[in-house]
């Protein structure tokens, strides 16, 4: 029986996630049934909605069980196979257990070809995180020459993508990011028109007026709270809203109310979309060429952070909501 090296979610957090809420653990693995592969992980990506998963509330994806591994977006490799459809050697992509290795049934994984792109970019420009910026841009805020785009954590997995086709599109974008360093690489590497320090920054409506003299058309909102309550109140006559996410609000124990004078969607006409990129799964070859070319033209750049060793997993998420990470937070597992 193979040993498993395993992070299991200890118990829920109530605001803040804090290091207990993690237990590192080793197991043995069961033999494998007919049917069933066993992978060994080689990247893991750490997500923002892993967060909302830890708790007990109902979302769109079923919470993470307790005293059980935490799953996550991965790239691993089949190292033993009792099903058809796999082979030992395999590269695989799916979700995966935060754990060494994991024993799958083989539904929902996606071959990969380990030759076509660095593996850990299938979880990041090339994967999920880019997807949503695609979707979102593409079929919500659908940006445009003589606009202005805005997108909130500007340098993140999502956003830093997001921007990019948004200026691609023509438009002026604006984003905000939490220092220095990656404000300057937003508009330095990333082509942002501006980017300002979400927390240095004390009056957020000030720089918006000043950074975006003609208003806001659309926003790429991943950060919710005081952010988009001040993105909101600037957004022109049919502005548009791609609603990501909120992460500013993840580890709130109460939920935040939405910006004051709801009443302004009627007066201006505008468009808030949520949404959920699993849901468009469908578009996903559509998206793999359009970024895909971009990637092979050099008219796309992409940060990642990349953490060594799965035992590191739990801090480099508690650091993600902090925004510690610069770019696609994965670990080499
Ligand atoms: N709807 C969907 O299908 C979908 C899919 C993927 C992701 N998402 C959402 O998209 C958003 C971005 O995800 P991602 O993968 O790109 O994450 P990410 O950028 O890799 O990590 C999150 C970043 O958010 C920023 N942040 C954290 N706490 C913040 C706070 N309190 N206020 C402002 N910024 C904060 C940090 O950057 P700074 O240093 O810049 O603050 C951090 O690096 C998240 O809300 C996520 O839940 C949605």
């Amino acid at each position: 029986m193979t040993d498993v090296f395993q992070i299991v979610l200890a118990k829920r957090p109530v605001g803040d996630v804090t290091a207990d809420c993690f237990r590192k653990e080793t197991a043995k693995l069961p033999a494998l049934n007919d049917g069933e592969i066993l992978i060994a992980s080689r990247f893991l990506s750490l997500d923002p909605y892993m967060r909302p998963r830890m708790s007990e509330l109902r979302s769109y994806v079923p919470p993470f069980e307790l005293d059980k591994p935490l799953t996550g977006g991965s790239v691993g490799e089949v190292v033993e196979s009792r099903n058809p459809r796999y082979a030992k050697g395999d590269t695989v992509m799916g979700l995966l257990n935060w754990a060494s290795h994991t024993v799958h049934d083989g539904k929902g994984l996606r071959k990969i070809d380990p030759a076509a792109a660095p593996l850990q970019a299938n979880l990041g420009v090339l994967g999920m995180p880019s997807f949503t910026a695609w979707y979102g841009m593409k079929h919500i805020c659908k940006p445009k020459a003589g606009e202005t785009a805005f997108v909130s954590a500007a340098t993140g997995a999502v956003g830093q993508v997001a921007g990019q086709l948004a200026k691609l599109a023509g438009a002026t974008v604006v984003g905000c990011a939490g220092d220095e360093q990656k404000c300057q690489w937003a508009v330095r590497e990333a082509g942002y028109d501006a980017c300002f320090n979400h927390r240095t920054e004390r009056d957020y409506g000030a720089v918006l007026d000043k950074l975006c003299p003609k208003g806001i058309d659309s926003d790429f909102e991943n950060v919710g709270g005081k952010i988009f309550h001040e993105v909101f109140a600037r957004l022109n006559n049919f502005g548009r809203v791609a609603f990501c996410g909120a992460i500013s609000e993840y580890q709130d124990k109460d939920p935040i109310a939405g910006p004051p004078k709801m009443f302004t969607i009627v007066q201006r006409r505008l468009t808030i979309q949520g949404f959920i990129v699993s849901d468009h799964a469908a578009m996903l070859p559509e998206f793999v060429a359009e970024v895909g070319g971009l990637l092979k033209a050099g008219k796309l750049k992409s940060r990642e952070t990349i953490v060594d060793g799965l035992a590191k997993a739990p801090q480099a998420f508690l650091g993600l909501l902090k925004g510690e990470n610069f770019g696609k937070l994965i670990v080499k597992v």
